[in-house]
Order: C-alpha cells, then structure tokens, then sequence
C-alpha cells in the first residue's frame, strides 16, 4: 500500500519507509475502541513484514493525543479487552523503532504505549496519566515494570499509586519523553526523526534498539502477569463504581471491606 487509508478511528499514512498511525477520534479525545486496536495491531504487523518499512510514527488528531480504552467499548466488549491486549503485545513485541507526536492528554494506554516507542516528542501541554488504581484496576503493558525502570520508583509510585499526572516537563526530566517541542511543530518534528532514521543502516539500527529494549521474555511475562490481574480486577466492585461514576459525571465512591 501506498497512501492514506481512513478506517474506524484510524488514520494510516503510507510513504513507504514509514507508516504513520494517526488516532482519529477526536471528538472522544482519541479513546480507543476495539476496532481501532485492531487496524494498529494489523498496521504493526504488516509494518513488521514489509521490508520497505523502517518506522512507525504515532500521533492523535485533535487536542488530545488518547485518552485510553474506550471505557464505553472496553466493558461491553464480548471478550472485554482481547483486542485491547492483543495490541498491547504487538507493540511490546514490535521490530522496527516507533516515534510518537504526543499533545494534550495521554491517559491509560495513551501513557503506556510510549513505553514501547523509541523516540517521544511532546508539545508543551502534553499531560501524562496512568489512573489505573482510581479505577480499581493494575497497571497494563508492563508500566509496572518500565515506568520504574524509566523514571525511578518515587516518580512512579506517584503516578501509579496516587494517579497523579505528570506534564511535559516532567515528562522530560524524568526521561519519559525525547524532548519538548512547540505544538505546531510537533509533528512534523516527529516525520523529520522517523525520516532520519530510514537513512541508518537497516541492520545496525535494528540491533541497536533490540539491545536497548532488553529481555523481551521479561517484558511478556510482566505483561501476562497485569493482564491476569487486570481481567481479574476489572470483574471487582471497585472498578465497576469508578467505570459508572466516570459516565455518571462524579467522584467514585470506594468502600473498604468493615467500614460502614
Ligand atoms: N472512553 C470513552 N469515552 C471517553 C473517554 C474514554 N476513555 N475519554 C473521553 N471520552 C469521551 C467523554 O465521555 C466525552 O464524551 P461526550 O462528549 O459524549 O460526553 C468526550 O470524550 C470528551 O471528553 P471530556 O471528558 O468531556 O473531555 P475533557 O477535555 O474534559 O477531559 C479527559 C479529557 C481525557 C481528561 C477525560 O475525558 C478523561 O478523564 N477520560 C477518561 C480517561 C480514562 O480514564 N481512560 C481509561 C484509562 S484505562
């Protein structure tokens, strides 16, 4: 293929050495449904195939970049979330360099996507979130595992644990992002990167990352693990108050086993 192709929710733009996935919901802030976790995990694998591909570029249309699961979608799902972990072991798995152009909100995967992309840009008002906890669930393709190992275990520990955003510039100290850019030059930043590194020898290049991404049996493993836990939590009493507070417009109420 060579071009744009439009489908549910996606974008893809074709011009050979890199295929550009472009989240384009905007109007639910690029939340993402089960088809469009299909066309990335399918877009990653025909990526993977074509040996005249070299990157991958991720961005989101409109103000925000994803703001995670649709949540709408992912609990009425007949099989609640296998597209959305499907994709998440794609990406994790995935052989060739991605770069993201992140503006706005990244919320759930929206933030942990980028764990598995090799170069982050972010314009200034990029927000990062992993609420996982706030919705009674655990963490999911190995954040738990690679936000520590990225930002340290405090910085973490206060997003995970506590839900707290981190914004661009914490984002840049803490090592999460390449480097800050202005909005309006966000993405074609991100092109002119995915650009440059179809000129880098194919075979150095491919070592290169697979070296600095480390143990991928590790990385499955973590990713199993959450997802036991996840599916295992997304049945609970604390995740359904906080998914119906969430539509409900108002702040979740948790009870704790003895409390009245
Ligand atoms: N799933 C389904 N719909 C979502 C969504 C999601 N994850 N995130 C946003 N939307 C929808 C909203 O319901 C709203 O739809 P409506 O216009 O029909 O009411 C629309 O997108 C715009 O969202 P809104 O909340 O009005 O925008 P905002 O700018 O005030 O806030 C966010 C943006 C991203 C901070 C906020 O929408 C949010 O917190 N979303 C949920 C994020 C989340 O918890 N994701 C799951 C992680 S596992």
């Amino acid at each position: 293929m060579n071009g744009i192709t439009l489908s549910d929710g996606i974008e893809l733009v074709d011009s050979g050495g890199v295929i550009e996935i472009h989240l384009d919901r905007a109007d639910k802030k690029n939340a993402l449904t089960a088809t469009m976790y299909r066309t990335m995990s399918a877009t990653l694998a025909e990526a993977s195939s074509r040996a005249d591909v070299d990157v991958v570029l991720i961005a989101g249309k409109g103000d925000a970049f994803c703001a995670g699961n649709d949540i709408k979608d992912f609990l009425s799902g007949p099989e609640r979330g296998t597209e959305a972990f499907d994709f998440i072991r794609a990406i994790a798995m995935f052989d060739k360099p991605i770069v993201a152009a992140v503006q706005g909100m990244a919320v759930g995967v929206g933030t942990t996507m980028l764990f598995h992309c090799d170069l982050v840009y972010a314009a200034p008002n990029a927000r990062f979130v992993m609420p996982f906890v706030n919705l009674g669930i655990v963490p999911e393709a190995a954040s738990s595992l690679l936000a520590p190992a990225t930002m340290g275990h405090a910085k973490a520990a206060a997003m995970l644990l506590l839900g707290e955003p981190m914004d661009a510039e914490g984002a840049d100290k803490a090592g999460m992002v390449t480097a800050i850019v202005p909005a309006d030059q966000l993405l074609d930043h991100a092109r002119a990167k995915a650009i440059a590194l179809t000129t880098k020898p194919p075979q150095a290049l491919a070592h290169t990352r697979r070296l600095l991404k480390g143990d991928p049996a590790v990385i499955a493993a973590r990713i199993e693990e959450e997802g036991r836990l996840f599916r295992e939590t997304m049945q609970s009493a604390e995740a359904r108050e906080a998914f119906t507070a969430f539509f409900e417009k108002r702040a979740p109420v948790f009870r704790r086993a003895g409390a009245n």
